[in-house]
């Protein structure tokens, strides 16, 4: 199991890359399901669960060529199922559901199950296709979905679900008649799933705002497409570049899809510019306490909620950082306490009270982002930190360490 070793201390300053998005990579990999023939996909970003998802797609009968790019050529008929033992390492596997019931008329999926930061149920996901006319069948560990063909309906999302919404745009696709589907999730991804999705030849409108209607259609048709690139690995690094105090140009990152990140950078005291390119953050002396409160877009991101209780640990006075999303997405928490952080949670609230510096130490990363916290955390402590469990890291960071590298950081991987 491989590990990381960081010497902190050393300002990131330079260029650095962002990949393509992880999680518009995903649902779009699982939107190759749809059309008859082969749809390609580029920039794609060389992680662990793309690669997973590639997996799954082959065990369903895909042919799926190429790792950069991606093409996938789904089966003319009789798909697999998403076994236990794939869906158990990744949740998002659930993405092929909407798209097997829509083209196949049948899917057999296992239930994600848990993750580390919370139950994560599917319930809305599967709501949606019993409304669209699916017999769904919970039992063993599985859920299995049956339609001859599903049709339009109006879906009221009880809370807003990234996959769950994306799960039903891409069913709805091929549905008989119009979906309408209400609180749904307003994520830059899923805006770039209805484009795929349209390029297609879907008729969908209001991709991105909280009501999206799915006009059915009989047949999608393969596509080419570049994967846009990465808000939160973008924003990663933004709050690497103003915790070490350098000078960083984030290339790729999107203004557009950070305005809450961006926002509590500047409140933290950092000077950031934005150009067509990408963004530069800036930063020198001490940061200002800023309050989070996680909610979904296009209110600040929870997947960012750890790197900037980084950030709050060596700011100047109190944070409040409240997690509205998920039930347990504090295990930083106490790998940051082992740095010296000061920090006290009371179930969904942490407060951060701000130290002058954090010291190296041994730390166990838990789950995707709290790793990328503790990275964070290692490059602006004294002294030398060991992040054990990367696997973790390597879900949703490429090359996280030769990228930082390149950019002054002194960071290696240990085998
Ligand atoms: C997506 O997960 C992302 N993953 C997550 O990123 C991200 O943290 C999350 O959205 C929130 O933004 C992908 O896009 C692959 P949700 P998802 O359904 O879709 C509850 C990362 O670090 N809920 O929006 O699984 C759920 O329990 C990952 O890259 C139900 O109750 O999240 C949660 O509390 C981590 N029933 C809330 O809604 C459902 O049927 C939001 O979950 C679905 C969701």
């Amino acid at each position: 199991m491989d590990s990381i070793e960081i010497k902190g201390g050393t300002p990131l300053q330079g260029t650095i890359q962002v990949s393509g998005a992880k999680n518009a990579a995903l649902p779009l990999l699982a939107s190759a399901l749809l059309p008859h023939g082969e749809s390609t996909f580029t920039n794609v970003p060389d992680l662990v669960d793309v690669r997973t998802m590639g997996k799954l797609l082959r065990h369903i009968g895909c042919e799926v060529s190429g790792d950069r790019s991606i093409s996938i050529r789904p089966p003319a008929s009789d798909p697999k199922g998403a076994p236990y033992e794939l869906v158990k390492t990744m949740r998002a596997s659930v993405l092929v559901l909407g798209p097997l019931v829509a083209r196949y008329g049948y899917a057999r999926v296992s239930l994600p199950g848990g993750c580390a930061i919370g139950a994560r149920p599917i319930d809305q996901h599967l709501k949606g296709l019993r409304l669209m006319g699916a017999e769904v069948i919970l039992e063993h560990g599985y859920v299995e979905c049956k339609a001859k063909r599903l049709r339009g309906a109006m879906i009221v999302f009880d809370m807003p679900t990234v996959t769950g919404c994306e799960n039903l745009m891409m069913a709805a696709a091929l549905a008989d008649g119009t979906t309408i589907l209400e609180n749904a999730a307003r994520e830059p991804e899923i805006e770039e799933l209805a484009f795929v999705l349209n390029k297609m030849g879907a008729r969908i409108q209001g991709a991105g705002t909280s009501v999206i209607k799915i006009e059915g259609v009989e047949k999608l048709e393969p596509i080419e497409h570049a994967i846009m690139p990465d808000r939160i690995e973008a924003g990663t690094f933004l709050v690497a570049g103003a915790a070490t105090r350098g000078d960083l140009y984030v290339r790729g990152a999107r203004p557009d899809h950070l305005d809450a990140v961006l926002a509590k950078l500047r409140r933290a005291g950092a000077k950031i510019e934005v150009d067509a390119e990408g963004i530069r953050v800036r930063a020198e002396g001490r940061f200002q306490s800023m309050d989070i409160t996680t909610q979904p877009h296009p209110g600040f991101p929870t997947d960012m909620q750890a790197q900037f209780m980084a950030l709050a640990a060596i700011a100047d006075g109190q944070s409040i950082i409240k997690e509205q999303i998920f039930e347990n997405r504090f295990m930083h928490v106490s790998e940051l306490a082992r740095m010296g952080a000061d920090i006290q949670t009371d179930g969904r609230v942490a407060v951060v009270r701000g130290v002058a510096g954090l010291s190296g130490a041994e730390v166990m990363a838990t789950d995707l982002r709290a790793s990328a916290s503790l990275v964070i955390a290692g490059l602006v402590a004294e002294g030398t930190t060991k992040v054990q469990r990367v696997y973790h890291l390597d879900r949703g960071y490429e090359h996280i360490e030769a990228k930082l590298q390149a950019v002054g950081a002194q960071i290696q991987r240990v085998p």
